[in-house]
């Protein structure tokens, strides 16, 4: 009798343990991002995102460096989860007030703009944080970068946090070791920072962030170079909004320039050079160098596993209305 008790308790107890692993696995499963995410609910979104994000770049080159950006600083601060769009409000102190990110981080206006027309087709479908990470694959596709499918599903935050973003956002004169640190505990690899940070291969930075390295004379940084960066780039904090591309030869198009230029100490910020001066990742840069379709499936992959850092999903989060505030 008191066997049979026994029998039965020991398999209930293994049901009991089979119903959670299947749940386990179903919230799993349902966690996970899919590229058919939207295809019944909303099968125009793509499509409908890629005609916003083609104009705006259209109208302005360097707006598809600003969106690739976007979605990295969104990433890095509690998740893709679009909580760097969040404006300031009773509820929300914004992110976008954080060094790294004020006066620098742009493109908010395009996204807006993708959100509102993704609305007209689809009304409360389709996320900020999903519209972020396929503008960021439009916008390099568009400059001659790769492309690759782009994992949705992601939901948006009812929250920002400013303390985290200063926190998790990188800065130019983070050393290499920070840096490595940084991008592992967002599970990114070196051979993954160095690959994003090819992204470095369009857009512009702004004089003050470079100016402590043209100034230096060290020589980590090539004269000729340092000479004309300090042109446009005075000592008077006046200049300080100056521009200067990051890769001063093809600072328009996608491909792998970037990394020759460390080669001839010519990276424009210090995080920039960094990656190639004696240490650990040299390696790296040099192979991107010498085989632009290395840097180029890397570059892609990489940016993948970014789109996956700690997204919100099934009934966690929310779709917002409008990317900028919560419903
Ligand atoms: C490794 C650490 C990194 C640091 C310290 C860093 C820092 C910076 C800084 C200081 C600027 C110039 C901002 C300004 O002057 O307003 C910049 C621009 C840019 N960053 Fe990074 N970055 C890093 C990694 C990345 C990554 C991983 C990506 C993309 C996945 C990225 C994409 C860009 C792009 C595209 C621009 C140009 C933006 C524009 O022209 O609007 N960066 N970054």
């Amino acid at each position: 009798m008191v066997t049979a008790v026994r029998i039965s308790l020991s398999s209930v107890a293994s049901r009991a343990a089979a119903v959670v692993m299947m749940l386990l696995l179903s919230s799993a499963c349902q966690a996970q991002l899919s590229s058919t995410f939207y295809d019944n609910t909303c099968p125009n979104a793509l499509r409908t995102i890629r005609t916003a994000i083609r104009s705006a770049i259209a109208r302005e080159r360097r707006m598809a460096a600003s969106l690739i950006r976007l979605h990295f600083h969104d990433c890095f601060v509690q998740g893709c989860d679009a909580s760097i769009l969040l404006d300031n409000s009773p509820s929300i102190t914004s992110e976008k007030f954080v060094i790294q990110n004020n006066n620098s981080a742009r493109g908010y206006e395009v996204i807006d703009q993708a959100k509102s027309a993704v609305e007209n087709v689809c009304p409360g479908v389709v996320s900020c944080a999903d519209i972020l990470a396929v503008a960021a694959r439009d916008a390099s596709e568009y400059v001659g970068g790769p492309s690759w499918t782009v994992k949705l599903g992601r939901r948006d935050s009812t929250t920002a946090s400013p303390s985290l973003a200063s926190r998790d956002l990188p800065r130019f004169t983070d050393s290499l070791e920070s840096l490595l640190s940084l991008f592992g505990t967002k599970g990114l690899s070196a051979r993954d920072m160095v690959a994003l940070s090819g992204s470095h291969t369009i857009g512009q930075a702004q004089c003050v962030t470079f100016r402590d390295r043209i100034y230096s004379n060290g020589s980590d940084i090539d004269a000729g170079f340092a000479s004309t960066r300090r042109r446009n780039c005075p000592t008077t904090a006046n200049g300080n909004g100056n521009l200067a591309p990051l890769d001063l030869v093809t600072p328009n198009s996608f491909d792998n320039n970037y990394f020759k230029n460390l080669l001839q100490k010519k990276g424009l910020l210090q995080s920039d050079q960094v990656l190639f001066s004696g240490g650990s990742t040299d390696s790296i840069v040099s192979e991107y160098s010498r085989t632009p379709s290395t840097f180029s499936s890397d570059f892609a992959s990489a940016m993948i596993k970014m789109g996956d850092i700690e997204p919100l999903t099934g009934s966690s989060g929310i779709i917002r209305r409008i990317c900028s505030a919560v419903n």
